[in-house]
């Protein structure tokens, strides 16, 4: 433990684990000022800069490869966010936060939440960055609220979740948006919240992106708009949205930023994290029915037609759902295909298609119970083996669908791949 003395206006950038204890004067930190006796944390490998209101006192207490170092007020955002915040009108708000990989959205959304806390708002969080989010786990969009003042998103733990089923949002980003307006109005109708800070991914550089955030703009009618900007990643978009109330701030000079694998590991780690420790449940699929893949949805086809199929393609056909003008069929291959046949299509599935697959498990309203990792179906039985973590197991009750995701997890529950085929088969 050291204890430093900061000037009036003094800045100071803390990389944690860190614990900072007020002794004298008045600490300033993402919107909340803390005073004598007053204690805050910094976490692992993420820094933070705090700024001295008046002389002040502090004890900082740093763990494993933490660090401290001057800031100086010419290259640090700490003024200007705090300044442009404060203009914001917070009662009845919905406000987006955008901006690339690292530009520091997750920390402007702490500093938003606190202030409308401070101001005597109700407040909620929506974590949209499903690659990265701080608040559930990868994968989904995470909903919470408030209560007390935080440092880093990572403090809080997610109340509603949606599930995406998968952690990049280049081809689902419709459904992105449907989710986070879902949990708006859930965070409205239910709690009657004041303000709404909707923490966003970070793909917001090409045209797609630009239309995405856009067309996120355009079906929730915010009331603010940030925007974060490093350099010009951010161009095109700003004036894509110049019409709307769109606020550009600067990202945090040094900020920290992470490298590709740096994120894989983080994620990797993620889903051990929602699965240990690990239990082996079996799911009936005629009480858990798969949400978005039309299979035991007591559709099987008749022996005959299957046999008859079966000789049409040339493959064995294990089983076979029917659903329209589709044929699902689990059949003895390892390739994914679509064949046309009379009057419809064939939905191949390569036996053991579902080995490894993250699934997400959903209440009656559709949001996410828990994850797990789907192993093996046994299509005679209609049953699935999934793995599920032991706290989810007293939950499974509430369960009353499986979504397959996109992502198949190794026995180390590692992703191994992205199984993108699945997006032309689902319903
Ligand atoms: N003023 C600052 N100076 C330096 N680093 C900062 C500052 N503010 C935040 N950081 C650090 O920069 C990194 C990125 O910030 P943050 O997580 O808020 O960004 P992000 O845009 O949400 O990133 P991601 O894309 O990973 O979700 C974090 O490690 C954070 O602790
Ligand atoms: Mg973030």
């Amino acid at each position: 433990m050291e204890t430093y003395k900061l000037e009036g206006g003094q800045l100071m950038r803390i990389e944690g684990p860190a614990k900072v204890l007020v002794r004298s004067g008045r600490i300033y930190a993402v919107g909340n000022i803390y005073t004598v006796g007053k204690a805050f944390t910094v976490l692992r490998a993420r820094k933070l800069v705090i700024k001295a209101l008046e002389d002040s006192v502090i004890e900082i207490t740093l763990g494993d490869n933490a660090n401290i170092e001057p800031a100086s007020p010419e290259e640090e955002v700490i003024d200007v966010w705090e300044e442009s915040v404060s203009k914001l009108r917070l009662e009845n708000s919905l406000i987006l936060i955008f901006g690339a990989m690292d530009v520091g959205k997750s920390t402007l959304t702490v500093l938003i939440a606190n202030k409308a806390l401070n101001d005597g708002r109700s407040v909620a969080v929506i974590d949209a960055d499903v690659g990265q989010n701080d608040v559930g786990p990868p994968t989904t969009i995470a909903l919470t609220r408030i209560k007390s003042p935080i440092t880093h998103l990572r403090q809080l733990s997610a109340e509603k979740l949606i599930f995406i089923q998968t952690t990049s949002v280049e081809r689902i980003w419709d459904r992105v948006i449907k989710a986070i307006h879902k949990l708006v109005n859930y965070a409205r109708e239910s709690w009657s919240i004041d303000t709404i800070i909707v923490n966003t991914d970070g793909w917001i550089s090409g045209d797609e992106a630009v239309r995405y955030k856009a067309q996120m703009v355009e079906e929730l009618s915010p009331t603010h708009v940030i925007i974060l900007r490093r350099e010009s990643e951010t161009n095109k978009l700003i004036e894509e949205l110049k019409a709307e109330s769109v606020i550009v701030l600067p990202a945090p000079f040094s900020a920290r930023v992470r490298s590709r694998e740096d994120r894989k590991i983080h994620r990797d780690m993620g889903y051990g994290r929602f699965l240990f420790p690990i239990r082996e449940v079996s799911l009936d699929l005629h009480r858990v029915r798969i949400a978005n893949l039309p299979v035991l949805w007591d559709n099987e086809v008749k022996e005959e037609f299957k046999a008859l199929l079966s000789r049409m393609v040339r493959m064995r056909i294990y089983h076979a759902y029917q659903y329209r003008d589709r044929i699902y069929a689990i059949a003895g291959t390892s390739q994914w295909s679509i064949k046309r046949i009379p009057n419809g299509f064939l939905y191949i599935l390569p036996e053991e298609w579902e080995s490894g697959l993250l699934v997400g498990l959903e209440d009656a309203d559709g949001f996410l119970v828990g994850l797990g990792m789907l192993k093996k179906i046994y299509y005679d039985r209609g049953k699935a083996i999934v793995i599920i973590s032991e706290k989810l197991e007293q939950r499974m009750r509430a369960v009353k669908a499986m979504r397959i995701g996109f992502i198949r997890l190794n026995d180390r529950y590692e992703e191994a791949e992205k199984v993108y085929n699945l997006i032309r088969y689902e319903v």
